[in-house]
């Protein structure tokens, strides 16, 4: 594994950091995805229910960069349970690829898990998706899976921070994906605030670095282009392991 990105079970690797695309719609979709693009960024999440999927699609094309050198994940809402080969074909027509590197489950459906996650495998062995996972999954939901999801997306911050959640994960052999990075942090939290100043970096750059430290993988949102350059720009500095258990602290 290289510094910037994490090989998940089965061989597929991803690049740790990415860009979100929650809230991003239509033009602005389209415009962010470019600007990170050619900021650098090789990894976007989106989702069915994001509505932003041919915008994206749009954006990678329009880009110039080979569609294998972008790791594109979306994910399929509970309630296409029962329709999941119709909703992967429907992303796949709607960003304009063959395959996604990484089909996710949204959220648990109420019912009928493991029948909907045999569908999303099929889906995988199908050639549709590279590999596959879920989002906002416990670890005993996870253990209702026939076979371990690669990668569990999670709500994950310094301030979520948990090391028994993070232990059951690596048990499983799955990755922790955490979103909404700054939206669940105090970006003035004087913690944060000092470590930024010892490396001489901004809260929001400590706390992608935080999750780069602990080989979480984290997809910051932006629609401002300095932003964007920003959010990728956490490699030019490495957090102390005591920074690093600081940090951890906040969680608590
Ligand atoms: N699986 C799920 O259920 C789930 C749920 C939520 C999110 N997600 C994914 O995770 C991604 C990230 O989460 P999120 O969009 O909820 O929130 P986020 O990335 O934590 O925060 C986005 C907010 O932070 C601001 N921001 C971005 N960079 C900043 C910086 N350097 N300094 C200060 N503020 C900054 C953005 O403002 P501007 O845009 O105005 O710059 C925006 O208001 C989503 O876009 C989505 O792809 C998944």
């Amino acid at each position: 594994m290289s510094e910037n990105s994490v090989t998940l079970r089965g061989g597929v690797t991803m690049p740790l950091l990415g860009f979100g695309t929650w809230q991003l719609t239509g033009r602005k979709a389209y415009d962010a995805t470019r600007a990170a693009l050619s900021a650098g960024y090789r990894h976007i999440d989106t989702a069915t229910m994001y509505g932003n999927e041919a915008e994206i699609g749009r954006a990678i094309r329009d880009s110039g960069i080979p569609r294998e050198d972008i790791f594109v994940t979306t994910k399929i809402q509970a309630d296409r349970s029962g329709r999941e080969r119709e909703t992967i074909q429907a992303s796949l027509r709607a960003l304009g690829v063959d395959y996604v590197d990484l089909w996710l489950i949204h959220w648990p459906p109420r019912r009928g898990l493991p029948a909907m996650w045999r569908e999303v495998v099929a889906a995988r062995d199908a050639g549709l998706a590279r590999t596959v996972g879920v989002s906002n999954f416990s670890p005993s939901q996870i253990d209702e899976l026939d076979e371990a999801p690669v990668l569990n997306q999670i709500p994950w911050s310094p301030f979520d921070y948990d090391a028994t959640v993070k232990a059951a994960m690596e048990e499983r052999g799955v990755v922790l994906e955490g979103y909404s990075p700054f939206k669940r942090s105090d970006l003035r939290h004087p913690v944060l605030a000092g470590v930024a100043d010892a490396h001489g970096v901004t809260p929001a750059q400590v706390i992608l670095r935080w999750h780069i430290e602990h080989g979480t993988v984290v997809i910051p949102k932006s629609v401002t282009p300095e932003r964007i350059t920003a959010n990728l720009d956490v490699y030019s500095f490495a957090l102390t392991p005591a920074e690093v258990t600081i940090i951890d602290g906040l969680g608590t």
